[in-house]
């Protein structure tokens, strides 16, 4: 069995072929992080019409690298959503029109659950397990039960967590994607500098939010902080040129740090819910963008060794075209193919 996962819906092209032997036959990435770099995140009507641009080459390049035709796949799977409606309207439709014009089944994947899935495909993980979904763009705590059934355990209430490294690297001046200028300059700053306040755990303030994540009062508290530090109203042109770059490598180390906290104490509470309700839990997926954070991961992995901690590869991490393909073959399996007619949902709840 093999089939082409198609991804649009955010800033990365991709395209990739996969058999359902877990041979990755192919798997193109084309990022446009250097489209939305000057603007600091990403700008809707420049990624759809990038993904226009350059889709049908990739589906063209990775047929090639898989040494195969449209003829040999055994149906086409792409995200119908949640996403960017420009981007994710592009991709179904090109996968509709190879559907039609080859007589493949359709398949619509829910980009969510391709990276509840990814694992699968990387590492032996077995239902139930829970997720941790981190990235610019999602941010969120999930029991996956099987395919098809999730049970969202948290999200963010504000912003996700790679969306506030995002914005906290733009106030010190750092390049996008932030997550990667922040990890490196982490490296060489005090991590116990600074305290940030953890919202939702400081003010424990409501017993419905033990697993959800709220990050915009990090951020403001970063650019307090800056304002502190430069002695004047912060400017997101000139504030970063006033700070020296140890004083910018110890705000990375303790945002990072603070991040990681507040990680860890809603998979806390994650776990001890579910303990409650007798699900047992063994492996702990971290996927999305920011899993490729290494102090991250090593904190959550120090902090729960009774769990087996895994995150796929960083390719396979960030967004790519081998999870749909990936989500593709598993819903396949189960004859669960969709219509032609099938709406691209830009909110697609797991
Ligand atoms: O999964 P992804 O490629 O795209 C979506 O947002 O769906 O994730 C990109 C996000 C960005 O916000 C980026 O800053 C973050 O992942 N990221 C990181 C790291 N690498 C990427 N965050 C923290 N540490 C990293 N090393
Ligand atoms: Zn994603």
């Amino acid at each position: 069995m093999k089939i082409i996962g198609i991804e649009t819906s955010c800033d990365e092209t991709a395209v990739a072929i996969i058999d359902d032997q877990k041979n990755i036959l192919s798997n193109l990435v084309n990022s446009q992080i250097d489209l939305h770099q000057q603007y600091g995140g990403v700008v809707p009507e420049i990624a759809a019409r990038s993904h226009v641009e350059i889709l049908d080459r990739l589906i063209v390049e990775s047929l090639a690298q898989a040494n195969i035709d449209f003829d040999d796949l055994d149906a086409i799977a792409v995200t119908a959503g949640p996403g960017l409606i420009g981007g994710v309207i592009v991709g179904l439709m090109m996968a509709k029109t190879i559907a039609s014009v080859y007589k493949k089944p359709l398949i619509a994947v829910n980009h969510l659950e391709a990276h509840a899935l990814t694992a699968r495909l990387t590492n032996n993980v077995n239902f139930p397990y829970l997720l941790l979904l981190i990235s610019g763009g999602h941010c969120q705590i999930l029991l996956a039960k099987g395919i098809g059934s999730y049970e969202k355990l948290g999200q963010t209430i504000d912003d996700a967590i790679g969306e506030a490294f995002d914005k906290t690297a733009q106030m010190l001046g750092l390049p996008y994607p932030g997550g990667v200028a922040i990890e490196k300059l982490a490296l060489g700053g005090d991590q116990n500098k600074f305290n940030f306040p953890k919202p939702l755990i400081d003010s424990d303030f409501d017993k419905k939010h033990l697993c959800d994540f709220s990050l915009s009062g990090l951020k403001t508290a970063v650019r307090r902080l800056i304002e502190k530090l430069t002695n004047a109203e912060f400017c997101h042109r000139t504030s970063h040129q006033k700070l020296s770059l140890q004083q910018k490598s110890d705000i990375c180390a303790s945002f990072q740090k603070t991040i990681s906290q507040i990680i860890i104490n809603r998979l806390e509470n994650s776990l001890v819910i579910l303990n409650r309700r007798n699900i047992n839990i063994s492996q702990l997926i971290i996927a999305g963008g920011v899993a490729a954070n290494r102090y991250i991961f090593n904190k959550i992995t120090a902090n729960f060794n009774n769990l087996s901690v895994i995150s796929p590869p960083i390719k396979l991490c960030t967004d790519n075209g081998a999870m749909i393909a990936w989500a593709g073959i598993e819903r396949f399996k189960l004859n669960m193919v969709d219509s032609l007619d099938f709406k691209p949902r830009p909110r697609w709840e797991l």
